[in-house]
């Protein structure tokens, strides 16, 4: 698996304050050192030497640091909207070779708290909590896919439309919202990632995920790991996450994290989740990423995925089809 592809970030205007700050310390070290001419006085010449040993060690271990974390967006600000640019991985570029007009024209992530309303993470998280609740994995990760019907029961998934209780939850209000929410998500990325809405479908899996500390049972409990949705899932070419409810308030842990450079000398930047927002990103090696565990209290999250396969794409008349 490679992380290489794309190191070069390329922060916009709106790239959060920290990766300036860390740029901008950069380059007062790199000053200071370059500012050192060995020779120039003579006398201090073994003092000079030692400071600059001793600065060129402190840089080092500054960048040799296994571990760099970035905050994109805290759970206690408010983002409108906050966009940080990759280099689009060449396996992506690749894959989407098929699909021209679907290519991203720059890829990255973004995040935003104003695309989806309270009222509309309201009647999304009731439902995905009476969903879920009507079955639930053993394990620490559940989930409900509208689309497919699979929802988590025990170590396996069980169909969903086959309970009548479940079938009464889609509420004309609550099939409303979650349309409505599909249809801005779509928008959104396809202005951000500047491509064509039409080329763009909504695929499977999309569904609505629980997440609390119970240990894992199965596979699909281990939600932790890092990872490529592309490679995950043949489908996806575009991710996106609507958060239902707030890190620290409702739970602990569960930060979603993207995972940049090599192996060793990765810079991770979170995502902290609170209701209504919205993390959406290109599905490729450039946003290689995991959700941090949780510790403590649950958390819901809804994953929309989308496609630039026609053939793959799946529609939201879920009452029609299943409630013959
Ligand atoms: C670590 O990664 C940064 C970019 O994220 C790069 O500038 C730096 O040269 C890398 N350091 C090493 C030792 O590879
Ligand atoms: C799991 O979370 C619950 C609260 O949601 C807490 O009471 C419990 O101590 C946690 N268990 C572990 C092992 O952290
Ligand atoms: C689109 O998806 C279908 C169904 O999985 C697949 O047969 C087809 O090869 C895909 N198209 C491309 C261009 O990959």
């Amino acid at each position: 698996m490679s992380r290489g592809a794309g190191k070069e970030n390329k922060p916009q205007e709106n790239t959060p304050r920290r990766v300036t700050r860390e740029k901008a310390t950069h380059k007062i070290r790199s000053h200071k050192f370059q500012s050192v001419t060995p020779g120039t006085q003579p006398k201090h010449h073994k003092l000079w030497t030692s400071f600059v040993v001793v600065i060129a060690v402190v840089v080092a271990m500054y960048f040799l640091k296994p571990e760099k974390t970035v905050n994109l967006a805290l759970h206690n600000e408010v983002v409108p909207f906050r966009f940080y640019k990759r280099h689009c991985s060449q396996q992506l570029l690749k894959e989407m070779h098929d699909y021209p007009n679907c290519i991203p024209k720059q890829c990255g992530r973004f995040v935003s708290d104003s695309l989806v309303s309270s009222e509309e993470v309201d009647i999304l998280l009731k439902t995905a909590k009476s969903a879920i609740g009507l079955a639930g994995s053993s394990g620490g990760a559940s989930i409900v896919d509208l689309h497919s019907g699979a929802l988590s029961h025990k170590d396996k998934f069980i169909n969903a439309y086959s309970i009548l209780e479940f079938r009464k939850l889609l509420t004309k209000e609550f099939l409303g919202a979650y349309k409505a929410i599909m249809s801005k998500l779509k928008e959104s990325i396809a202005k951000n990632f500047l491509i064509d809405e039409s080329v763009l479908h909504l695929t499977r899996p999309t569904f609505f995920s629980k997440i609390s500390n119970i240990t894992a049972k199965t596979v699909h409990d281990e939600y932790w790991h890092s990872h490529v949705d592309k490679e995950q899932y043949e489908s996806f070419h575009y991710t996106s996450l609507v958060y239902l409810n707030t890190y620290k308030k409702d739970f602990e842990g569960g930060r979603f994290i993207f995972i940049d450079g090599m192996e060793g000398n990765e810079t991770k930047f979170s995502v902290e989740p609170k209701a209504g927002r919205v993390n959406a990103f290109t599905s490729g090696h450039e946003n290689v990423h995991h959700i941090e565990r949780v510790v403590h209290g649950t958390r819901y999250a809804l994953t929309v995925s989308f496609t630039c396969n026609s053939t793959l794409a799946v529609d939201t008349n879920f009452a029609t089809r299943y409630n013959d």
